[in-house]
Order: structure tokens, then C-alpha cells, then sequence
């Protein structure tokens, strides 16, 4: 009898050691806060495109008065299949349209203002700025976005504070109730220093929108779903955390712009940071404005995807006064995202032996640091052990010829909450770069314009929990001339 259970167990144990050794490690313990479905979403996006559009493209201003006659409304070849299209061409996935500015003129037939598209000569008062981006993006697969100014300068309710709020909120309900899926709403706090004195039930209309469109995002100086990034120049922070607390943050308060700029390790809250910025120098088509150049913009999406955050390159790509976008923008925006194929298109990483100094669940484990190569840059990455102490690094080498790169691309798997504080990059031995945050996504344009070398290490020397790193890239950027040559 003793003899066969011994016999038993032995077997038993061989066939739970074998199952063990073919069973994957579980991920480690995320570290709150994290994103919400949408927020994840929202970050992979990249790029977001923005397009001012109403009276004010027709009086050559950026704010207007409120006292436009709706009948300079009058764009005589408006085709948003021709703003979709070029969205495409720049690789952009949602387009945010001024349905309303503070003007106060509404790009759809509200029903509860005579001061819209209805009083305006374009198809005869029929037409629906909205009702076109929408169909037209719909049948490109593109998403959309609404901008509704809460400053209204030429509604006589404005001033009065419950009058206004049930106006907004009624003016919110249409757009969120007729026009499908709307991704992103953006509230900003502009108001004239001599505005009527009143307050906005931000409360009540952030709590509206999540009724209506359950996987919005909501965009204000202070969220709930991503929050601003302090400037209008497009950069972000140098160290950038997507978390932050919320309840430090107020909407139009100009004393916590650079809290808003780096978040905080802390923060309580996930709230990503968003970078607008206008491919000109206004918001508004104006015919004496030209586009950045490609430099320019390749600078501003360093500054801004490269440092954990979105851009929202606030294209004004602003329709002109026919209702397209011009020639000389559109031809910029193919020429940026031509430049952004070239640069990370090719990564020369992939050619590459890869090692790490641990790598989570030992050799089998689904950890490694091959994780970093592959496609998936959130859900696979490498993963240190747990064991180890707050240093920890991953190593490239190349397998015949020198790299020659001047950019690193390093990428988090946010997933499971920001993690990394501090981090160097070296070659050879010696360091190129240094940073703090990373984030969903961390660019090096390294200062000496281009690096040859054998092995380049990834150095994590502080973060909040384990690092995971779910993508690795070097790059060469034919733009990039640090010296001016
Ligand atoms: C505006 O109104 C608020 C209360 O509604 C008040 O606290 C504030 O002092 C007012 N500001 C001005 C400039 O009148
Ligand atoms: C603006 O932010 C600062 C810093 O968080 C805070 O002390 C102040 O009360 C805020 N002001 C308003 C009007 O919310
Ligand atoms: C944010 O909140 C956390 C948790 O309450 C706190 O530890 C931290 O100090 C706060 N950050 C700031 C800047 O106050
Ligand atoms: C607007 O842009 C279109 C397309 O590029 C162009 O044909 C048209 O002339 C422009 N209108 C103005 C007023 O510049």
C-alpha cells in the first residue's frame, strides 16, 4: 500500500511540475490609477485634428463679437469629404469641429437660437455644418469630436446664470442625441475680461454628456477625461505623468497651469494631458496666415506624442472662406505624416540580440525582453523580476554593422499605470540621453545629431512599481539638424 502511493505522488508531482513549467506567469499587480477603456483608446490616436470654422473665418478674427449677421455665413463650395480626406492623408482618426465659438453662432439649426446656419445664405438656410463632418467622416471610418464654447457673447441669456445653463445644457442634448457617436467633447474656459459675471454648472453638464454618449471623452482645463496641457505652444512637460489630482483642478484657473503641464506621480486620478496648437499661427482661416513648416511641426510632435501626450494638432487646418481646406495645408499635413512614416517607419532594434538583466517568470515566463520588438505596444512587454532592486536595464546589440540612429522611441505598457521616474539611455557605455517620465510613449531626439554605436542600453534607475516597457525603437530622423546644417 505504501508503496503505491508513493508511487502515486511521484506521478502526481511529475505531471503538476510539467503543467507549471508550460504555464505562463500571471502580469504583475497593476499600479493604480489606471485608464479607462476610452482613455486607452484616446492615447493611441496619436494625433487628433481640430477645425475652427464659423463667422469669424469670414470676418478675418479670432473672436468674434456676437454681433455677425448669420448672412456672412456663406461658403460657396463647403465639402467636408474634402476635410475627411485630408484628415486621412495625415493619419488622423478623429476630427473635433467649433460647432459653436464664442461668438455664439451655431454651426447646426438649433432649435433654440435663430442665430445659426438657418439665418444663413449657404443652401438656403437648410444646411448643417455638423450633419456634413459627421456623414462624411462616417463614411470613412474617421470619428468625431464637438467643441461648444461655454462663452457665448451674443446669446441675451448670458449673464444670467440658470437661463444660460438650461440653454447650454439644451444645446448639449441636441448635439450629443443627433449625431451618433461623438468621442471627445472639449470645454475650455475663454471668457473676455468684461464678460457678464456668471457661472457654468460644469457638474451638471459633464454628468449629461456621460449620460448620452457613454464613451466620450471629456476634455476641459481639468477633465474628467483628459485635461489640458497649460500652453497653446504644443508642448508638454519634459516630465509628463498621465495622472494628476483632480480635485487640485479648476477650469479657466491660471494658477495651476504647470501642475497641469507635468501631473503629478501622486495624482489620485488618470488624466492625460492634450497639446493644442495650431498648424497656423491662428485658430481661424485667415488669407494672410501660411502653415508651419514641416520642421516646425516635426519639433511640436517631439514636444508633445514624444512626452506622453496627444496632439491635438489644432490643424487649423481651418476650412477657408469657399469651405475647404487650402491647397497649401493640405499639401504641410501629407508632408508631415511623410515625415513621420520615414522616421519611424524602419527601427533598427529589430535587427538586433536583445538581453535584460531579469526578466519576470524566468525563460518561460512571457516577460521577456524580445516582448519589446513585436507590434503590440500595450498588452506584451518586458517585465524585470520581481526580486530585483530599482535598477534594471535592457540592452541592444547589433549583430554586424554599427547603428546609426538619433532617435530612441521607449514605450510603457500604461495599461497597467505609469510607472517610470527616471531613465537614461547609453551607447557603448556612455550616455546619449536622459529623462524622467515615459508614459505611453517617451522620443529622444538625441543632441548631437546622430550616434554610432555597438550596444545601446535602456537604464531604468527609478520607478513607481516594477518597469514594464512595451516597445523599444532606434531611429534615424533625416530632419533632425541640431546644428543647424
Ligand atoms: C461673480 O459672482 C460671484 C458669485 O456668483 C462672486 O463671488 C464674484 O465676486 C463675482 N465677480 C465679480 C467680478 O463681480
Ligand atoms: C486656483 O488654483 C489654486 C491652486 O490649486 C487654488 O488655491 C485656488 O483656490 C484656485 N482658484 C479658483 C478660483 O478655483
Ligand atoms: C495628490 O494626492 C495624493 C494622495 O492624496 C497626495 O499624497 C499628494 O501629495 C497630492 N499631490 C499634491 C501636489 O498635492
Ligand atoms: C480654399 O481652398 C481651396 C482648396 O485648396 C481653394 O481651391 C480655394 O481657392 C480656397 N479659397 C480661398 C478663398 O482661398
Amino acid at each position: 500500500m505504501a508503496k503505491l502511493s508513493q508511487l502515486l505522488c511521484i506521478i502526481t508531482l511529475s505531471t503538476y511540475s510539467k503543467l507549471a513549467f508550460s504555464l505562463a506567469t500571471p502580469p504583475p499587480l497593476p499600479i493604480l490609477p489606471l485608464p479607462s477603456y476610452a482613455q486607452l483608446k484616446w492615447q493611441q490616436r496619436e494625433l487628433i485634428m481640430f477645425l475652427h470654422f464659423g463667422v469669424n473665418t469670414f470676418t478675418d478674427s479670432e473672436w468674434g463679437t456676437g454681433n455677425e449677421s448669420p448672412a456672412i455665413f456663406h461658403p460657396t463650395g463647403l465639402d467636408a469629404n474634402q476635410w475627411v480626406d485630408t484628415a486621412t492623408k495625415g493619419g488622423v482618426s478623429l476630427m473635433i469641429l467649433t460647432a459653436k465659438h464664442h461668438d455664439g453662432f451655431c454651426l447646426w439649426p438649433s432649435k433654440y437660437t435663430d442665430h445659426s446656419v438657418v439665418g444663413s445664405p449657404w443652401k438656403n438656410g437648410h444646411g448643417d455644418v455638423v450633419q456634413e463632418l459627421v456623414n462624411a467622416a462616417k463614411a470613412r471610418g474617421v470619428d468625431v469630436g464637438l467643441y461648444l464654447s461655454p462663452w457665448d457673447r451674443h446669446d441675451r441669456r448670458y449673464g444670467n446664470t440658470k437661463a444660460y445653463n438650461e440653454y447650454y445644457l439644451a444645446q448639449l442634448q441636441e448635439l450629443l442625441n443627433n449625431y451618433g457617436n461623438v468621442r471627445e467633447i472639449w470645454f475650455d474656459g475663454a471668457k473676455g475680461s468684461n464678460a457678464p459675471n456668471m457661472s457654468y454648472d460644469f457638474n451638471d453638464w459633464f454628468a449629461m454628456v456621460k449620460e448620452l454618449q457613454s464613451t466620450i471623452n471629456i476634455f476641459s482645463d481639468a477633465g474628467p477625461g483628459v485635461r489640458w496641457v497649460g500652453n497653446e505652444k504644443g508642448y508638454a512637460g519634459s516630465t509628463c505623468w498621465s495622472t494628476i489630482n483632480a480635485s487640485s483642478l479648476s477650469i479657466g484657473n491660471g494658477s495651476i497651469v504647470n501642475y497641469l503641464n507635468t501631473g503629478d506621480p501622486k495624482g489620485t486620478d488618470w488624466l492625460p494631458a492634450e497639446c493644442d496648437v495650431s498648424i497656423r499661427t491662428g485658430w481661424f482661416w485667415h488669407k494672410s496666415q501660411s502653415p508651419k513648416g514641416v520642421n516646425e511641426l516635426l519639433e511640436i510632435y517631439y514636444n508633445s506624442v514624444g512626452r506622453n501626450c496627444l496632439l491635438l494638432l489644432l490643424l487649423n487646418v481651418p476650412p477657408n472662406t469657399t469651405g475647404l481646406i487650402s491647397k497649401s495645408d493640405v499639401q504641410r499635413l501629407t508632408e508631415f505624416k511623410s515625415a513621420i512614416n520615414t522616421i519611424f517607419s524602419s527601427n533598427l532594434a529589430e535587427k538586433c540580440s536583445v538581453k535584460a538583466t531579469s526578466q519576470r517568470g524566468g525563460r518561460n515566463g512571457g516577460f521577456g525582453p524580445e516582448n519589446v520588438l513585436d507590434s503590440d505596444h500595450l498588452w506584451t512587454y518586458w517585465a524585470p523580476n520581481d526580486e530585483d532592486k530599482e535598477d534594471h536595464w535592457i540592452e541592444f546589440k547589433a549583430t554586424g554593422e554599427p547603428l546609426r540612429f538619433n532617435v530612441v522611441r521607449i514605450q510603457e505598457a500604461i495599461g497597467l499605470g505609469q510607472r517610470i521616474r527616471r531613465h537614461g539611455i547609453y551607447v557603448d557605455g556612455n550616455r546619449v540621453a536622459r529623462g524622467t517620465t515615459v508614459g505611453y510613449k517617451r522620443l529622444h531626439r538625441l543632441g548631437s545629431g546622430v550616434v554610432y554605436g555597438y550596444k545601446v542600453r535602456l537604464r531604468i534607475m527609478g520607478s513607481r512599481a516594477l518597469p514594464l516597457i512595451s516597445s523599444f525603437g532606434l531611429h534615424f530622423d533625416p530632419f533632425w539638424h541640431p546644428n543647424g546644417h
